[in-house]
């Protein structure tokens, strides 16, 4: 039997996981990357199987959601786990993010990963966004619309995501195109350029560490720990599916605007009420602002009890953050999209 796994091993590579890596990337913190890919990939499972049973098209679309909600056999459960797989990658990618700052990951040599990582987080925000007009409620519609004023705006630069390249497939069906083909294709890639750029640079030390200096585990004995975190993300995932049932509205009222988008972007809801153009200007600012933190923070402390503004401006940042969204949670529509 042991022969047998040796071989077994030698054949496929396995051996090739058998490589040192520092202790602490088994710690929650170091492995909250780890745990957003886990969610990803129960994103994915659930989102090809959904995708068996959703009809893009206007006149189809909500009846095809309520069919899968239901009437589907489980249709309402996998439903359930690809809205609450959003809702932990959503999380963990951003807790991952803070960690990252908070240990200076992004500084010399991976300026470039750092700014891979903003590349996912964008075209992640993407797939949210394209994926809560695909309900075709009025919630959905809203969305639309505010990314219709949005192309409109951009002019010549939006013309490619608006109604005007073609009339023989509505912006639903292209959409929907986008959510389940282009997107998830350039995430993948850009998850592995940054897998590919972390096995190159290896994990960083821990901040007050020189890097490389430190204890190591074996790559395995970490895929092992991610394979426990990973059960755990599964179960929170299916709990809160069987639990709590994700909103689904019936089809919607063109001309009114009486929702409010999901929790991830009710900050950017807050910031166009008090002036619509944030909706574009906001975006623009924050993504410049994420690309460039590498390149603006150059120096070599990575301790963040030495790096005191930069610590300030992240508790202020997640403060400002949270104050849009409760804001926009408790305040109701003031807007005009003219
Ligand atoms: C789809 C989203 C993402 C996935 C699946 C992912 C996955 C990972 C994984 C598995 C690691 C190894 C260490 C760890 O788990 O902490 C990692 C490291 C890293 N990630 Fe991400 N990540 C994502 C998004 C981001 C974002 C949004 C940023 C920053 C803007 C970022 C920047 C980095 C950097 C700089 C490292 C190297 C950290 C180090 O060496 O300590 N990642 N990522």
């Amino acid at each position: 039997m042991r022969k047998i796994l040796k071989d077994f091993r030698e054949r496929v590579g396995i051996g090739a996981l058998y490589y040192e890596v520092p202790a602490h990337s088994n710690s929650i913190f170091y492995s909250l990357g780890g745990i957003t890919l886990v969610s990803i990939i129960i994103l994915f499972a659930s989102g090809i199987i959904l995708s068996q049973f959703y009809n893009p098209t206007p006149e189809q679309a909500n009846r095809s959601v309520h069919y899968i909600a239901e009437t589907l056999l489980l249709g309402w459960f996998v439903r359930g786990i690809h809205f609450w797989a959003v809702q932990v990658v959503t999380v963990s990618v951003i807790l991952h993010m803070i960690r990252v700052f908070v240990t200076a990951s992004y500084k010399k040599p991976r300026e470039f990963n750092w700014t891979v990582g903003v590349l996912l987080l964008l075209v992640y925000f993407g797939l949210i966004f394209t994926g809560t007009v695909l309900k075709w409620d009025q919630e959905a519609v809203e969305a639309l619309e505010h990314h219709l004023w949005i192309v409109d705006k951009l002019g010549a630069i939006g013309i490619w995501l608006g109604e005007g390249l073609t009339k023989s497939v509505s912006m639903l069906g292209r959409l929907y195109a986008l959510h389940i083909s282009l997107l998830p294709l350039i995430l993948v890639f850009l998850m592995l350029l940054h897998f590919f750029l972390i096995k190159i640079h290896g994990l960083s030390s821990l901040p007050r560490q020189r890097e490389g200096e430190g204890a190591k585990i074996l790559f395995v004995e970490h895929l092992k720990r991610l394979g426990l975190y990973g059960m755990g993300v599964l179960l929170l995932i299916l709990l809160l599916s069987l639990t709590i049932e994700p909103p689904l509205g019936s089809e919607a009222v063109a001309g009114i605007e009486v929702t409010k988008p999901p929790w991830m972007f009710l900050w950017l809801y807050s910031l166009e009420n008090i002036w619509m153009p944030f909706l574009i200007i906001a975006p623009a600012i924050i993504s410049l602002f994420l690309f460039l933190i590498p390149f603006i923070n150059r120096g070599e402390e990575r301790n963040p009890f030495k790096r005191k503004i930069s610590m300030v401006i992240l508790i202020i940042s997640i403060l400002i953050f949270i104050g849009l969204i409760f804001n926009g949670a408790i305040t109701s529509t003031a807007h005009i999209m003219e």
